[in-house]
């Protein structure tokens, strides 16, 4: 007689047998409260422009912003990140601690539209210099402490306008401590800082380069991280959790999740994930050509992004995920 085919003994597929099983068991999900949505806005800009690298993202002109930020409130976005395009540019990027530069317009644009709107500005200089890098370019080099300097007068600029939160981006040893002690010796103790703490050189950011305009010759390597140092990238965050930073985030996300999911061991404090350009753009190019179904892929990714111990995301796809959250209903 031959042997009768084995029997599992553990069997697994009883778990997801049904939709309510499934929702019984499942660890993850996502919620448009945990979405903070970034927007381009440019000055002297009379209608809405697409970008071409992020179908689907326009630039906004300044004169629309109001309504824009109606529009998000009203399909229950609450974060949102503006970066401006400036026509205004200079050396050292003085626009951005100018009382009424784009940045302070901005911010103080959304507050007043909607001051239940949480505002969340970058806090760089590559969008404002000439040269495109993010801080104080002298022989081929960026300088750390004459940048930080800088840093702290857009971030007490940005608070003074009404930021909630401020996101530092531009990779400056220091930067963290730098900007909290400039906020709190102004008296701007209650705003956040969400840090751009592992940040890493990555050819991701090409479709937000074309978005903004950034003049960027050569790369930025020797100020953002090298995207095969992990342990680094531990390091690194942890130092932004001794200067002050109250949330730490990775960008980009999708090729990062092992540093997200590290890092959530390493810390107590809220971790947050960048979805980046070229990340959206990936999505976006392969759905208009019929290879991915968006919808799924998107949620796919963004539970991913829980799932590996995010507690929040910032993604181009939040506005798009508010609607397609209100259709869901
Ligand atoms: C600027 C900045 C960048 C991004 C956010 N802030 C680009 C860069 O460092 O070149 C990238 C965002 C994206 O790619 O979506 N410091
Ligand atoms: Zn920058």
């Amino acid at each position: 007689m031959t042997n009768p085919i084995s029997v599992p003994i553990k069997r697994v597929r009883r778990m997801r047998r049904s939709a309510n099983m499934r929702d019984l068991v499942r660890e993850h999900e996502f919620k448009l409260a945990d979405l903070i949505h970034p927007i381009f806005i440019e000055e002297n800009l009379t209608e809405a422009v697409p970008i071409s690298t992020m179908p689907g993202i326009s630039r906004i002109p300044e004169t629309m912003l109001a309504d824009e930020i109606h529009a998000l409130y009203k399909l229950g976005v609450r974060y949102v990140m503006p970066f401006g395009i400036s026509h205004t540019k200079d050396e050292i990027g003085s626009d951005t601690w100018n009382d009424n530069g784009l940045l302070a317009r901005m911010v103080k644009t959304i507050k007043a539209a909607c001051p239940d709107m949480m505002v969340i500005p970058d806090i760089c200089f590559c969008e404002y210099t000439t040269h495109g890098h993010c801080g104080v370019y002298h022989d081929e080099h960026v300088l750390n402490d004459e940048t930080l300097e800088l840093l702290v007068r857009q971030s007490v600029t940005a608070a003074k306008a009404g930021a909630d939160m401020l996101a530092p981006s531009a990779m400056m040893d220091g930067q963290v401590k730098a900007i909290r002690e400039g906020l709190d010796a102004a008296g701007f103790e209650h705003v956040a800082i969400l840090a751009h703490a592992v940040k890493f050189a990555s050819a991701f950011y090409g479709p937000f380069r074309t978005a903004v305009d950034c003049e960027l010759s050569g790369d930025r390597k020797a100020y953002q991280m090298d995207c095969a140092n992990g342990r680094q990238a531990l390091v690194e965050a942890l130092l932004d959790e001794e200067e002050g930073a109250d949330i730490l985030m990775v960008k980009p996300g999708t090729p990062y999740l092992d540093v997200v999911a590290n890092l959530r061991r390493k810390t107590n404090l809220p971790v947050a994930v960048y979805q980046v350009g070229g990340e959206y753009a990936g999505i976006k190019f392969a759905a208009l050509a019929g290879a991915l179904d968006e919808k799924r892929v998107v949620y796919e990714t963004l539970t991913g992004f829980k799932r590996a111990g995010a507690d929040l995301i910032v993604s181009y796809y939040t506005k798009q995920v508010a609607e397609w959250l209100a259709q869901d209903k």
